[in-house]
C-alpha cells in the first residue's frame, strides 16, 4: 500500500502532539508529514523536548534523523543542526540525550514509531549501513550529476545512496532566482520538506519554510521558482530520473505511458525479457533474491498500480 499524495502540506499549521508509543519515552512530540497506513512506516517534524533522555535502541525499521536546530547528545557526541543518522533495521543506535531540546525530521520507513531498549545489534543488522554525517559542516554543494540536469543553481549534498534500488536521500538547495520552466515527473516516489525557504510551482503554488510534499511515482511537478532561494531535505525511493516535458495536462497514467515507450524504444530487448512468462529474473549478484515484474510494486510509491487493480487489470504474471 502506498502512502497518499500529500502535496502541499505546512507542518507550521498544525500542532505537535505528544508521541506515546511503546518504548518511547515522555518528551517526544511530534507532527504527522506522511503515514503508510497499512505499515505505519512514516516521516515526522519531530520535537525532543529539553531533558528528553532514550535509551540505547534497535528498532524493526530503518531509521531516518535529520536534525535541523537544537542539539542531541548520541553516545558521547554532541550532533547540530545539518547532523544526519541512517539507522538500519536492528542497528543498535546510543543513548540520546538533549538538555536544549531538538527539533528534527525522523522518518520510520518500514513500521510505526516504536524503541526497544538494546544496546547490541540484532542477528543480522546490517552495522555497515549506518550513516552519520555533520552535513552542513563537512559536506560541500554539488552541482547534480544527474542526467537529463535540473536548471542551473540547484545543488546536492547526497546523504545515502541505495546501491540495489538508486533510493536516495539528500539536501538540496536552489539558489536565489532559480527558476526551471519545464515540467517533471519520476518512476519513483519522491519526497521534500522545506527546512528553510519558499519556492513557488506551478500545480501546487507557494511551498514555504516547514513545507511538505509525498509524491507519487509519475505526478507532474513544475515550472519552479523561488525568489530567495530555499534548503530543502529530499529522499527518493529509487532512481530519479528527470523525465522532462512540456505538457500540463497529462495525467500520471499517460506519464507513465511516455516513460514506457521510452524504455521500449531504447532497450528493446529488455523489455521483451521482463515480459517473458512463467520467468524469474535472478541477479546473479543477488542470487538470493528473485525479481518478477510485480515483485517490487509495494516498494515504489505509484498510485497507477491502484489505478490498475480498481479497474481490474491484472499484471501479465498473475
Ligand atoms: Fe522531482
Amino acid at each position: 500500500m502506498a502512502r497518499k499524495h500529500i502535496e502541499p502540506f505546512v507542518d507550521r499549521d498544525v500542532e505537535f502532539k505528544r508521541l506515546g508509543m511503546k518504548g518511547i519515552p515522555s518528551g517526544y512530540n511530534y507532527k504527522m508529514l506522511s503515514i503508510d497506513e497499512d505499515s505505519g512506516a512514516c516521516t515526522m517534524t519531530v520535537q525532543w523536548d529539553s531533558g528528553y533522555r532514550q535509551p540505547p535502541s534497535v528498532s524493526y525499521s530503518d531509521l531516518e534523523i535529520f536534525i535541523m536546530d537544537g542539539e542531541m547528545k548520541v553516545g558521547d557526541t554532541i550532533w547540530r543542526k545539518g547532523g544526519y543518522f541512517f539507522v538500519p533495521r536492528g542497528v543498535s543506535l546510543p543513548a540520546f540525550s538533549t538538555d536544549k531540546g531538538c527539533f528534527a525530521l525522523v522518518m520510520y520507513n518500514d513500521t510505526e514509531p516504536h524503541i526497544v531498549e538494546s544496546d547490541a545489534d540484532m542477528d543480522g543488522a546490517d552495522r555497515g549501513g549506518l550513516v552519520q554525517l555533520a552535513t552542513y559542516d563537512e559536506m560541500p554543494w554539488q552541482v547534480p550529476t544527474l542526467f537529463p540536469q535540473t536548471a542551473t543553481g540547484c545543488l546536492l549534498k547526497l546523504l545515502r545512496f541505495d546501491e540495489k534500488t538508486h533510493a536516495m536521500t539528500f539536501l538540496y538547495t536552489m539558489t536565489p532566482g532559480f527558476q526551471q520552466d519545464n515540467i517533471s515527473y519520476h518512476d519513483c516516489a519522491e519526497e521534500a520538506y522545506h527546512v528553510w525557504g519558499t519556492s513557488w510551482m506551478m500545480q501546487f503554488g507557494d511551498l514555504p519554510t516547514g513545507g511538505y510534499f509525498w509524491r507519487p511515482a509519475y505526478v507532474n511537478h513544475g515550472a519552479f521558482y523561488s525568489e530567495h532561494g530555499i534548503l530543502g531535505f529530499g529522499r527518493t525511493d529509487g532512481e530519479l530520473h528527470n523525465h522532462f516535458h512540456w505538457n500540463p495536462y497529462s495525467n500520471p497514467e499517460e506519464n507513465a505511458d511516455r516513460a514506457a515507450a521510452r524504455l521500449i524504444r531504447q532497450k528493446p530487448e529488455l523489455n521483451k525479457w521482463m515480459f517473458t512468462h512463467d520467468h524469474n529474473h535472478i541477479d546473479f549478484e543477488h542470487p538470493d533474491e528473485q525479481y518478477s515484474a510485480d515483485s517490487e510494486s509495494d516498494r515504489i510509491h505509484s498510485h497507477i498500480h491502484e489505478h490498475m487493480h480498481k479497474h481490474g487489470i491484472e499484471h501479465s504474471h498473475d
